[in-house]
């Protein structure tokens, strides 16, 4: 029998066939596909056997449940593994970017910065989490954010240090990778020689070209940054430091971003990666007959791009979707706020989201069991994740965005459209691009 996950695509007279919880098409021609499911399968038995081993065709219901199950426990898995810790070292920022909330949540909450000793308490319970379920074939990492992290760099500095202790004492794994996310504006020689001290990368923030980057990327005074940010980045990739470029998609650059890999390059930096706008902000920027339009006009350019970049692994949103489908993995998330990251604001709260304030208790005293993949709302975000609901990209689509779905929808459990869009088009480039690929290996 056909298994209930069986989904197929069309294009130019070849039909892929592929399996919903971890796509890894079977192209055959439509002719034939016509036959097969009129029972004809005598011309056809490798084909066949294609079917049977991706569990296509299957033997009872049985099969698919026994599928979804196993789907469902290695999620869960991947969900309970704390990957990421967040210091969020200042909670203000010295940009007011168009489309950046955290000015207003500065305004809201008070311009705190973390304290050491909150960062240290931070540290050992992400330690406390690891020492459950560490695990050397996961990547980890110690991202230094904000509001703007660099703002706080005395407590960066000491973070590090405390990080390296541990390090040479065994409490910290020696593969724990350490990150800043910056906008570049206070990255001066002491970062430089701060970063390549202890191998911290950084992930700066950048739009794009000058007249596309400055059009919202402003200072609190609402001048331009583009020339700070590159010279920021200039200095760091001089120096020796991983350097990333995080770029947001905004009304100003979506129309020619995917021309943007070789401005990136020429930089220096190792990889970049586009940011789809969320929140009540991209709202007033596009307007909410403009909302759909720039969630597909968004995921057409990220895939647009990947396609120029081929065989490079250059962008990576687009990136790790490939990964997974190329592994023939089920992609879990599309962000880590499901279990995956212990935030630590810079209040001392914690969160499991580095834009929502969940208030899990503070830092200091919610005590060495607390666990973030406990938590109620850890819990009830899970609802969002493609598993639990009806769509044929469920092994690309991770969910999407909590807090983004409450800001624009008043629900964290409401549908995420642009990572529901970004998906179904990733997964129908996935398979189309594989299926050309074979075509041209054998031509
Ligand atoms: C909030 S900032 C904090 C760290 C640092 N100040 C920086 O500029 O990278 C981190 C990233 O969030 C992105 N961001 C800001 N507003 C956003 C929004 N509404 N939706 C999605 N990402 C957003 C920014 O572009 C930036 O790259």
């Amino acid at each position: 029998m056909w298994s209930r996950y069986l989904h197929t695509r069309e294009r130019d007279g070849v039909v892929a066939v592929f399996h919903e919880l971890h796509p890894d098409p079977v192209y055959c021609s439509q002719e034939q596909w016509q036959m097969v499911k009129a029972g004809i399968t005598d011309d056809v038995v490798t084909f066949i056997k294609d079917l049977r081993q991706r569990k296509l065709l299957i033997d009872s219901s049985e099969d698919d449940d026994r599928e979804f199950l196993e789907t469902t426990s290695a999620l869960e898995c991947k969900l309970n593994q704390p990957t990421i810790l967040y210091l969020m070292t200042a909670q203000g920022c010295n940009f007011n970017c168009g489309y950046c909330q955290v000015p207003e949540i500065a305004r809201k909450y008070g311009e705190s910065m973390l304290s050491s000793a909150d960062a240290f308490a931070g540290i050992d319970l992400w330690l406390e989490h690891l020492r459950d379920v560490y695990d050397p074939n996961h990547e980890y990492f110690v991202i230094f954010y904000g509001g703007e992290p660099l703002l706080n760099k005395q407590v960066i500095w000491q973070s590090l240090k405390c990080l390296e202790l541990k390090r040479i004492t065994g409490e910290l794994p020696a593969r724990v990778n350490f990150m800043i996310a910056t906008n570049g504006a206070l990255v001066d020689e002491e970062t430089v020689t701060q970063c390549k001290k202890h191998g911290v990368m950084v992930a700066v923030g950048l739009d794009g070209p000058k007249v596309a980057n400055d059009a919202l990327k402003v200072d609190t005074d609402g001048q331009g940054t583009f020339e700070r940010i590159i010279a920021s980045i200039r200095l760091l990739v001089a120096g020796g430091v991983r350097t990333f470029v995080s770029a947001s998609i905004t009304p100003s650059n979506i129309s020619e971003m995917s021309k943007y890999a070789d401005f990136f390059k020429e930089l220096g930096v190792e990889k970049f990666g586009f940011n789809f706008l969320k929140g009540r902000l991209l709202l007033k920027l596009v307007g909410e007959s403009g909302l759909m339009d720039y969630y597909r006009q968004a995921a057409q350019g990220v895939i647009e791009l990947a396609r120029t970049e081929s065989g490079f692994g250059f962008e990576y949103q687009m990136e790790k979707k490939r990964n997974a489908f190329d592994r023939r993995e089920f992609f879990p998330v599309d962000c880590t706020c499901y279990g995956n990251q212990l935030v630590i604001q810079p209040d001392g709260q914690i969160s499991n989201c580095p834009f929502y304030k969940a208030r899990l208790g503070q830092v200091g005293s919610v005590g060495k069991n607390f666990r973030i993949w406990d938590q109620p709302i850890v819990q009830e975000w899970r609802k969002r994740l493609s598993l639990s609901h009806p769509g044929e990209a469920k092994a690309m689509g991770g969910g999407g965005c909590a807090w983004g779905s409450n800001e624009l929808k008043g629900d964290p459990l409401a549908v995420d459209d642009s990572s529901q869009i970004f998906s179904e088009e990733v997964l129908n480039e996935l398979i189309w691009s594989r299926y050309d690929r074979n075509q041209s290996r054998k031509a």
